[in-house]
């Protein structure tokens, strides 16, 4: 049933006659848990009252899959603009994008051109630009065009996604140019051929390459609400002496506020991800897809 379950919003999320649908009755169903507003002001205000309760942000306009170059221009912009948004209002913010929305689906060279003004644009700010990672059919390119990126500019970051199995190796190779990487257990419907088809693989493999990575000293933002794995690192932490300035905690905007806080108590880095804009209703599938027990939340939503 809930395999089921996740398939079924898995292709909702991909689909555009829903996502039209969902787009013209606005956040609503629920998913203003999930998402901080479908305008800038709505992000920035949701930034600060998370600043205020001493958490970090990276905020993320929602975007995927653009038609042609003119879409993928105009999502490179609102990229900056929110960057000169985050220094105008004086938020602790990063930004975390997606590249299917600055056209990596049309040209390699579209994409890395956007990344370009994106992350010249953030260096001049002083600030920092994650690149989400997303399905595998994307993976080698993402990688390809980080590392390209990686050596003009410091402040560039990816995803690593742990269900994989060319994660550890992946890792092992951008241990060459020390980047900086979240870690997640990885959120898309993947084939068994390339990623594990058990939870407990996963489990095992994210530990695995969190350990890996914060052993080789490069900086890890280790991405999840899963409170076992979080206590887990943190006595891998201790017991290694790993300086508090080499990594952070990182989660889902509306996801676990308690341990997120709890976190925050304890003097560890805390960022969360706040997504917004109008095109919410893949991410928004996305977490249902997680936790089909959001459901039960969302049909409560509904009735009210
Ligand atoms: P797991 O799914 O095992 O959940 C552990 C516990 O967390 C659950 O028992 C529940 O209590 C809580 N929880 C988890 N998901 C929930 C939800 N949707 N609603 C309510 N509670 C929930 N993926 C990807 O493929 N590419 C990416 O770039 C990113 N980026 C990213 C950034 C950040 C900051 C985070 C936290 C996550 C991502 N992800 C991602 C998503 C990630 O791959 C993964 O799907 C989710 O984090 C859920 O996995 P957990 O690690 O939380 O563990």
């Amino acid at each position: 049933m809930e395999s089921f379950m996740r398939n079924t919003f898995q292709f909702l999320g991909r689909s555009s006659f829903f996502k039209k649908y969902a787009r013209k009755y606005g956040l609503q169903f629920g998913a203003k848990r999930f998402v901080a507003g479908e305008s800038i002001d709505k992000a920035i205000r949701a930034v600060q009252r998370l600043n205020q309760e001493g958490k970090q942000a990276t905020l993320d306009h929602l975007g995927e899959f653009v038609r042609n170059e003119q879409e993928a221009i105009e999502a490179a912009q609102q990229c900056i603009q929110t960057l000169q948004v985050i220094a105008a209002s004086g938020i602790q913010s990063n930004l975390s994008l997606k590249m299917t929305s600055l056209g990596l689906d049309i040209s390699k060279e579209l994409c890395v051109r956007n990344m370009r003004s994106i992350l010249t644009c953030a260096r001049e700010l002083g600030n920092f630009v994650r690149i989400d990672m997303e399905d595998f059919s994307h993976c080698q390119v993402s990688l390809d065009i980080y590392e390209e990126l990686r050596l003009d500019y410091d402040n560039v970051g990816i995803v690593i996604q742990a269900y994989l199995f060319r994660s550890e190796a992946d890792i092992q190779a951008l241990n060459m140019l020390n980047a900086n990487l979240r870690l997640v257990k990885g959120a898309y419907k993947e084939s068994p051929k390339v990623s594990y088809p058990e939870k407990k693989q996963v489990d095992d493999n994210f530990r695995k390459i969190i350990k890996q990575h914060l052993g080789n000293g490069n900086y890890t933002a280790i991405a999840t609400h899963d409170a076992a794995i979080i206590a887990e690192m943190k006595s891998f932490i201790h017991e290694n002496d790993i300086s508090y300035d080499q990594f952070e905690f990182q989660m889902l905007y509306g996801i676990s506020e308690e341990l997120q806080q709890q976190l925050v108590k304890e003097g560890y880095r805390v960022r969360i991800y706040v997504p917004f804009g109008e095109d919410w209703f893949g991410y928004f599938m996305r977490r249902l897809a997680e936790r089909p027990a959001n459901v039960w939340f969302v049909l409560k939503n509904i009735r009210k």
